[in-house]
């Protein structure tokens, strides 16, 4: 057993402090990075801040691998890994509050609103921390296949009609605002289509829904670190498509802002020197890289169940992860504004 495995009773208990004390930090962590950035601190100072601020949902990351590879699941570990699997998705939560707020126009108290939701989750995670889950999720093993067999066919459908043309059209970002919006007005005549829109945005509704069923026994079974990752990474989709559904058409379409890529990335301030929208470079940066990531777990389970060996699932897991991670680099330096 590696040591990871032989973590104390004791101290798994106290486990659930880590994601819980992470997600608390994050906020400041964004805040020192502006500051630092407007301040002119130099480039190591911001980037060190702005790593601290991804160690958040690395670190709880780590909690929901650590918890998931132990040999015996009691109520407290897997309530450690639910409350570890939201703070992995801390950044598109803090935007999603962030609009809401601004949204209810209470402005300037993110940081308290924040601290408070989490120590009501807190509260909330103590109080049913004594009693195990009850539902016996292997009652309705076939229920579950059919859901996750419909969940993968809907990934598979917008990831060629939406999501791959998407993320292609912010690889040009890196060329200019200018290359960027001339592949955006193509792809705007394609999803921009009246009838086709409404079954882009009702499909990733769905994949919200069924996600989070397929999420729940997911946080009581063993995993491995890409079941943790899969798990991590949709709890961090659920979140991200709804903030980003929310932002594209309530916060800036319906007050008919163009959403072009100049709105996505605060120009011309820029996305780092803006105290509010400093928080969209981990959003939208780990939303195309847990994206890709999830699609490459979802591919595993594929190659599994027909018989492929577990050497070339996980080499090609891993490796349209590494793409993933490539593509991650090249859309955040863009929004970033770096040229080429
Ligand atoms: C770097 C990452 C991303 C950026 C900067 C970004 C930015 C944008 C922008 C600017 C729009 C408006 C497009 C327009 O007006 O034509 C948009 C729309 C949208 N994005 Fe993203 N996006 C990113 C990643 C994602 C990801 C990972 C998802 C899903 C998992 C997603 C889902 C959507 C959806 C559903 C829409 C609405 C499309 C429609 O008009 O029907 N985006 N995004």
């Amino acid at each position: 057993m590696s040591r990871v495995q032989k973590l104390t009773h004791t101290r798994l208990e106290w486990l659930w402090l880590l994601p819980f004390a992470a997600a608390l930090y994050y906020p400041w962590a964004l805040q020192w990075s502006n500051q630092a950035h407007v301040a002119e601190a130099g480039a190591p100072v911001t980037l060190a801040l702005m790593l601290s601020a991804y160690a958040v949902p690395v670190l709880a990351f780590y909690c929901v691998f650590v918890t998931g590879i132990q040999p015996v699941m009691t109520a407290r570990v897997v309530l450690a890994r639910r409350l570890a699997c939201l703070a992995v998705a801390a950044p598109p939560a803090y935007t999603l509050m962030g609009v809401l707020l601004y949204l209810m126009k209470i402005n300037g108290h993110d940081l308290w609103v924040w601290s408070g939701l989490w120590l009501a989750l807190i509260a909330y995670f103590s109080m049913v921390s004594s009693t195990l889950p009850s539902i016996d999720f292997s009652r309705h093993a076939r229920t579950y296949v059919k859901l996750r067999v419909a969940h993968g066919i809907a990934s598979v459908a917008i990831l060629l009609v939406f999501l791959a043309p998407h993320l292609f059209n912010h690889l040009f970002g890196v060329l200019g605002s200018d290359a960027h919006r001339a592949v955006m007005e193509v792809l705007r005549g394609v999803y921009r289509n009246g009838w086709l829109e409404p079954i882009i945005i009702v499909t990733f509704f769905f994949q919200i829904l069924s996600g989070l069923v397929l999420i729940r026994p997911r946080t009581q079974q063993r995993a491995d670190l890409l079941d943790a990752l899969q798990t991590a990474s949709g709890a961090y989709l659920a979140l991200f498509i709804a903030s980003h559904i929310n932002s594209v058409f309530t916060l800036a379409r319906y007050f008919g802002t163009d959403t072009d890529y100049a709105w996505a990335v605060a120009e011309p301030v820029g996305l780092l020197a803006d105290a509010w929208s400093i928080r969209l470079v981990p959003h939208y940066s780990l939303a195309v890289f847990l994206l890709i990531a999830h699609l490459a777990c979802g591919l595993r389970g594929v190659l599994r169940n027909h018989g492929v060996s577990e050497t070339r699932c996980a080499t090609l897991t891993w490796t349209v992860i590494g793409i993933g991670a490539l593509a991650t680099l090249v859309i955040t330096a863009g929004m970033l504004g770096v040229r080429v």
